[in-house]
């Protein structure tokens, strides 16, 4: 079967947002339960009739307004459909009568063995003399490159600034709103980091904060951390960053058996004040099926009582004491002063954070900080994308 000259996309709505065009249909060909289709670009791909049903775009099998799918897949399509090439596009017409009309693009973009369409950056390891990426606040606000530059870069990096910031009180959480709610915890939506009387928490005393995640106590701790700094003149402060993956990347080399000990040992962390007793219990590194690094807890400070027998926790000691000396080489740490009107935000789940001790006598300091949904970040980027 051939296709004729000119293609006019068929658009299912739903995917309106990541269609970029797409080269014609030239061929569809039966093959048992599969249909075989040939784009205009010499590409040929094989799609399973039960997919082909399941996915049909029409009024019937999509809800006309949500794009949402109407349409279950309880019966296996029983005979092949009869099938036509309009215009470069596919139209099928199955044995019940049922017609569906795909897009010969849209097809072409989810041919199997096709995973990602590239709008979400991969993740980069920092490499020693990493420097982060800087926004400029009226760039972010101002431009959808702006937004787009700080988002890659977050994703990409785990850490990204944002320069130039106005000194008023609640900007950041004016600057996290334009990508989606806060997440809020038990200290708020937004908590005001400063030495206070009567500190529930390190970061609100004057001491230095080893590098840490925050909240690892939670069953999922936030993914995104945005500290905004409105005074910083005290003496001391600097802010310091290492990545969390790197560090533990480079303890599966160096150390194999302390990686294993570290990423298979939960134990327990807890917080507790007044009001909360949160507990989670998890290895300090998270793998995934793969065994891919997909989270770093880490914070000493809310490390709970460890329950493991004694010859296990000296193993387990050894194991931390060899990942806590990694995460404090000072050639892979980043230390810097935040400015006044500077806000850095990192992925909390993969990066360490810190500060060094600071004279309260000595000036002020006083950060705003929220947190974010890292879901909503990459719903951010792929809205943008659609205007790319
Ligand atoms: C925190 C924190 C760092 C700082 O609030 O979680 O780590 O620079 N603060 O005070
Ligand atoms: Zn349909
Ligand atoms: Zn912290």
């Amino acid at each position: 079967m051939t296709a004729t000259a000119e293609r006019r996309p068929v658009l299912p709505m739903s995917e309106l947002s990541d269609y970029a065009g797409g080269p014609a249909l030239v061929r569809a060909e039966p093959a048992s339960d599969r249909l075989i289709l040939s784009w205009e670009s010499g590409e040929q791909a094989a799609f399973s009739l039960n997919w082909l049903r399941d996915h049909c775009p029409c009024d019937e099998c999509r809800h006309v307004r949500t794009r949402e799918r109407l349409y279950i897949p309880l019966e296996p399509p029983e005979h092949a459909p009869r099938m036509q090439l309009i215009e470069g596009n596919l139209e099928l017409e199955w044995a019940d009568g049922h017609q569906s009309r795909f897009d010969a693009g849209w097809l072409y973009q989810r041919r199997p063995g096709q995973t990602s369409n590239g709008t979400i950056p991969a993740r980069r390891p920092w490499v020693e003399g990493f420097r982060p990426v800087s926004v400029d606040h009226a760039d972010f606000t101002g431009s959808a490159e702006g937004e787009r530059a700080w988002l890659d870069a977050l994703l990409r990096d785990g850490l990204v600034l944002l320069d130039n910031g106005p000194l008023a009180d609640e900007e950041v959480s004016r600057l996290a709103e334009r990508i989606g709610p806060l997440r809020p915890t038990n200290f708020g939506a937004r908590f005001d980091v400063r030495s206070k009387p009567n500190p529930n928490n390190a970061a609100y005393t004057a001491i230095g904060l080893a590098p840490h995640t925050d909240l690892p106590n939670w069953r999922q701790p936030p993914d995104i951390q945005l500290l905004y700094c409105l005074e910083n003149g005290a003496d001391g402060g600097e802010s310091t960053f290492r990545d969390g993956f790197a560090a533990a990347q480079m303890l599966r080399e160096r150390s194999p058996e302390a990686f294993r000990l570290l990423s298979e040992t939960a134990i327990d962390f807890r917080f507790q004040d007044e009001h909360h007793d949160i507990v989670w219990r998890a290895p300090i590194l998270t793998l995934g099926a793969d065994g891919e690094l997909v989270e770093v807890r880490f914070n000493n400070w809310i490390r709970d009582t460890l329950h493991l027998p004694p010859e296990q926790a000296d193993a387990w000691y050894r194991a931390y004491r060899e990942f806590w000396r990694l995460v404090h080489e000072p050639h892979q740490q980043l230390e810097f002063s935040l400015a006044p009107g500077q806000m850095v935000a990192f992925d909390n789940r993969r990066m360490l954070h810190g500060r060094k001790a600071f004279n309260p006598e000595s000036g002020r300091r006083h950060l705003q900080g929220t947190y974010l949904d890292l879901d909503l970040l990459e719903s951010r980027l792929r809205v943008l994308a659609r205007q790319a």
